[in-house]
């Protein structure tokens, strides 16, 4: 094939059973589970072994998959002192990208991909695929305490991955109905199908570059505001707006300048993301129990999510995940900027089931181009120019 196809919509890139997306609809599975069964009684560290091994697991394998991501939260202190070098003021996706990168150097690891042996090659992927997601939201987490200029709290292994998450950026006992909250979000934002960090992750792989490094590949294509950025964007951008009434008015302006409102569209959904609407009654079950100005942001949201359905429903633009999440975030106390990182938690367990799939049966990505280049000429020298 010859056709040029810009971000090469509906093209393949792989064959996957890990998630499907039914964008007509507005329907998401993982494993052929829908997003709703499994927001409604799975767990993050349930549904990331569901994406990884493809089956549900038992209890005693949850108990153990559970036992060791707890034995891998703690890092070694050189992470937290590469953290302190780090500027203050960057970005946590762009610390989070440097961290997670630099756990090769500080977990130096004699095995490496082979891509032949599969069966060994395994257990190496099942082993690290543990100490990254049990690392990630410690390194999130730590890095909100040392750009701060204080000690990073230590992970605690009695608490799940959303508790003990919440317990580290505070250093209080995490309030179970926000915990739960955030156990939901990460199972919605854990999986996605070949969306862009996905794919720069199975690119990376397939050249059996290390675990690492595939990582960092991932968490630098989410990091931009196109992909998983939008939630920040979302929060500002309804920061901005401050009231219901100035709804239209907001979405005319910034339709009439050809921006883009945050939050809303998508390249495979063609009505609103399932995600959006569990993330919305999130938002309003909370209500009941928060303050006025969570009820000011929340009714903000929703008039831009109108206003703005109503000019873009015939172009297929609906509401996204990222369009109510970040209200949930900010009621944890998580600050804006935090807030794809929190997405890089999440996402981390999709990237690695991935990985590991693309392993099982990995060909190096090699796509070709349509040349649009001058024709071949000679070299002029430099004092013929
Ligand atoms: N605001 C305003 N217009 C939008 C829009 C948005 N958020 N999303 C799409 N559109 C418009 C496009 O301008 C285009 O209009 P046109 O046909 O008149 O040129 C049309 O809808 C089709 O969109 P397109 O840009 O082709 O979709 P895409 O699949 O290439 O891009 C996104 C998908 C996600 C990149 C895009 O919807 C977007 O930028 N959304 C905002 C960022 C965001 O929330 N990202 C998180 C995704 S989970």
């Amino acid at each position: 094939m010859n056709e040029y196809l810009p971000g090469l919509e509906g093209i393949p890139a792989t064959r996957s059973n890990i998630s499907d997306i039914d964008g007509e609809h507005g329907i998401l599975a993982y494993r052929g589970y829908p997003i709703e069964q499994l927001a409604a009684y799975s767990t993050f560290e349930e549904t990331s072994l569901l994406l990884l091994d493809g089956v549900l697991p038992t209890k005693s394998e949850l108990a153990d998959f559970d036992n060791q991501l707890c034995r891998n939260r703690a890092l070694k202190y050189h992470i937290r002192e590469l953290m302190m070098t780090l500027p203050a003021t960057g970005h946590p996706m762009e610390m989070l990208q440097t961290a997670v990168a630099s756990l090769g150097m500080f977990y130096p690891s004699g095995e490496r991909l082979t891509g032949s042996d599969v069966a060994e090659d395994l257990n190496y992927v099942h082993t690290m695929t543990v100490k990254i997601l049990a690392r990630m939201g410690t390194i999130v987490a730590m890095w909100e305490h040392i750009r701060n200029g204080y000690d990073p709290i230590p992970p605690r292994s009695d608490l799940s991955y959303a508790e003990n998450f919440l317990y580290m950026l505070s250093g209080n006992e995490p309030d179970p109905s926000l915990a739960r909250i955030l156990d939901i979000c990460l199972i919605l934002h854990a999986e996605h199908t070949i969306n862009a960090s996905t794919f720069a992750m199975l690119v990376t792989g397939s050249t059996l570059a290390a675990p690492n490094s595939v990582m960092a590949s991932a968490i630098g294509t989410l990091s931009g505001p196109l992909h998983g950025g939008a939630n920040q964007k979302v929060l500002e951008m309804l920061q901005k707006v401050g009231s219901p009434d100035k709804a239209e008015e907001f979405v005319d302006s910034k339709l009439a300048n050809k921006e883009v409102i945050w939050g809303m569209g998508h390249r495979e959904y063609k009505t609103k993301d399932p995600r959006a609407t569990i993330l919305q009654k999130l938002v309003k079950d909370l209500l009941d129990t928060r303050s006025d100005e969570v009820n000011i942001m929340f009714e903000t949201a929703m008039a831009v999510e109108k206003a703005a359905e109503d000019r873009l429903s015939s172009k297929g633009v609906f509401a996204n995940v990222d369009f109510y999440s970040g209200i949930l975030y900010q009621e944890m106390g998580i600050p804006t900027d935090q807030f794809t990182s929190i997405f890089a938690i999440a996402r981390t367990a999709g990237w690695l089931a991935h990985w590991r799939e693309q392993l099982r049966d990995n060909r190096i990505f090699r796509p070709t181009q349509v040349y649009t280049g001058e024709p071949m000429r000679d070299y002029i020298p430099l004092d013929k120019r």
